[in-house]
């Protein structure tokens, strides 16, 4: 049975692949700017803090569900809890809609490539500027749709491998060439004349208000909620992805020492990033410059290579090269969290799943979806599809202002950090922690675990979530005139109390 299911090859595989979920574009468009605009080191502190109290605890927690059971995430929850059965669901859902966007996003990376790869070829050609060139891509629905069907393509390619198959032979070559490729553009961006005042906006703290990169430093309540946000998503958290990579793994390995090379490396490349594109950006713009989100990338940062001269465009090429891998290498562990769901359902009917097939109807089902997003073009919309909530309320926050937009509030904004908040009350005061230490020590007589993983999955973690999931609900439907952020908090406040209830009178529970 455990062979017909597929397995990682070696713990290595494993570890590569997970990281290659973790490092997405989260790392490298976030993560800097976040950084720089929430105070530098003291950002850093609380991100630091966050992950090791509420992230390496939730990704262990991932990982030993999916080995426990040996199930994806929905018989994950089905097979251990009687009350939270239904949070399975928030975790296959997410991804599936990240997807939509994340597959756009890819296209523009292969757009990119192919735009620098035409400069290298046709030098001295007259070239446009990055925000004109951004411009007319967004407003060429039919290109980007051709360019998000490709991306799938690869997904599909490489999802239809199986695991070791699949994605671990791309990982084992995509993440080092990635490294190689990020310290290349970090060696070039750091060499720029005007590179420190980079280095000064991401490190040090006040400088990004001081040298007026931003107009006012944000309140420490939202500090707190930026950096939850972004490690759980740049974590690849409460997304399924842990437990449904954690069902392929052996029972030797080591659960925590996995869980914290996992989070340390996806902090390090983080870093990595930000030195290879804010010092380079700054340089370039000054404190003018767009530094964050899809602008970061493909308006500022091809401005960038473009001045650099006639090497500019190679460094371009392995500049958009690295971002697509770290894409592809993050959209098919979401491909995978959905394709393991059916490829258990039908093992639970007793046939052997065809994977092929799955993997081309889900990737087809996400071309549906990515299609809808691709055509609206980050809002620009020359078609004038409807866009939800649109019509009837207006723009309201960052939650419908374009489809990117909503389907990133859906996911990453609301299904995660409830799902988070959900299963670490399920874990800590339903089933018990013993569930996941039980798991955890089949491969490691750690004791000081014990306690650190009660503690933080019944105190901290859901404290954090719920903190968490308020200030997204204040970031993405907060407007000019009202802000959300009480009512946010409330809602997690709410929701952490009848979670509590629930798992507390659960039948689990008596046992
Ligand atoms: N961690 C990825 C990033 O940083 C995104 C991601 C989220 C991938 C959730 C899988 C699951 O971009």
């Amino acid at each position: 049975m455990e062979n017909e299911r597929g397995s990682w090859g070696s713990n290595i595989g494993f570890l590569l692949a997970a990281i290659g979920s973790a490092v997405g574009l989260g790392n490298i468009w976030g993560f800097p700017y976040k950084m720089g605009k929430s105070g530098g080191f003291t950002f850093l502190i609380i991100y630091l803090l966050l992950a090791v109290f509420v992230g390496f605890s939730i990704m262990i927690a991932e990982l030993a569900m999916g080995r426990r059971t040996g199930k994806g995430t929905i018989g994950a929850y089905h097979a251990l809890s009687a009350r939270f059965k239904w949070v399975g669901w928030l975790a296959v859902f997410a991804p599936f809609v990240i997807m939509s966007f994340y597959s756009v996003l890819g296209g523009y990376c292969i757009e990119y490539m192919a735009l620098n790869l035409s400069n290298l070829a046709f030098a001295g050609a007259e070239v446009k500027t990055g925000a004109d060139l951004f411009g007319s891509m967004l407003t060429n629905p039919f290109g980007c749709v051709v360019f998000t069907l490709l991306f799938l393509i690869i997904c599909y390619l490489i999802n239809r491998g199986g695991i070791s198959g699949g994605i671990e032979k791309f990982n084992n070559v995509g993440m080092p060439a990635l490294f190689v490729m990020l310290v290349i553009i970090i060696v070039r961006s750091l060499t720029l004349p005007g590179a420190v005042e980079g280095l000064k906006f991401m490190f040090v703290p006040g400088y990004a208000v001081e040298a007026g990169f931003i107009e006012s430093a944000p309140g420490i309540g939202s500090v707190m909620a930026t950096a939850g946000g972004q490690m759980f998503f740049s974590l690849s958290l409460a997304m399924g992805v842990m437990i449904t990579y954690g069902s392929y793994l052996d029972k030797k390995e080591n659960l925590i020492k996995n869980s914290a090379v996992i989070v340390v490396a996806d902090t390090i490349v983080a870093l990595m990033a930000g030195l290879a594109v804010i010092p380079a950006a700054v340089a370039t713009y000054g404190p003018s410059a767009a530094l964050s989100g899809p602008k970061l990338l493909f308006v500022t940062l091809q401005d960038v290579f473009q001045a650099m001269g006639t090497v500019g465009p190679l460094f371009g090429v392995i500049f958009y090269l690295l971002v697509l891998v770290a894409a592809i290498s993050s959209a098919i562990s979401l491909v995978e969290v959905v394709v393991t769901f059916f490829m258990d359902r039908a093992a639970a009917k007793g046939t052997q799943g065809n994977r092929h097939r799955i993997v081309l109807l889900v990737c087809l089902a996400i071309m549906v979806e990515a299609a809808v997003v691709a055509v609206d073009g980050l809002g620009t919309n020359v078609l004038h599809i409807w866009v939800p909530f649109q019509n009837s309320l207006g723009v309201v926050g960052s939650f419908n202002d374009c489809w990117l937009d909503f389907m990133d509030c859906l996911s990453e904004g609301l299904a995660m950090p409830l799902g988070a908040l959900l299963m670490s009350i399920m874990v800590g005061w339903e089933l018990g922690s013993k569930t996941v230490l039980d798991e955890v020590h089949k491969s490691s007589a750690a004791k000081w675990i014990d306690g650190f993983l009660t503690f933080c999955l019944m105190v901290v973690v859901p404290l954090a979530m719920a903190f968490i999931l308020g200030g997204q609900i204040g970031d993405y439907f907060s407007t000019a005139e009202h802000s959300m952020y009480a009512v946010g908090y409330g809602i997690g406040a709410v929701v952490v109390v009848v979670a509590w209830i629930v798992a507390f009178t659960s039948p689990k529970r008596k046992k």
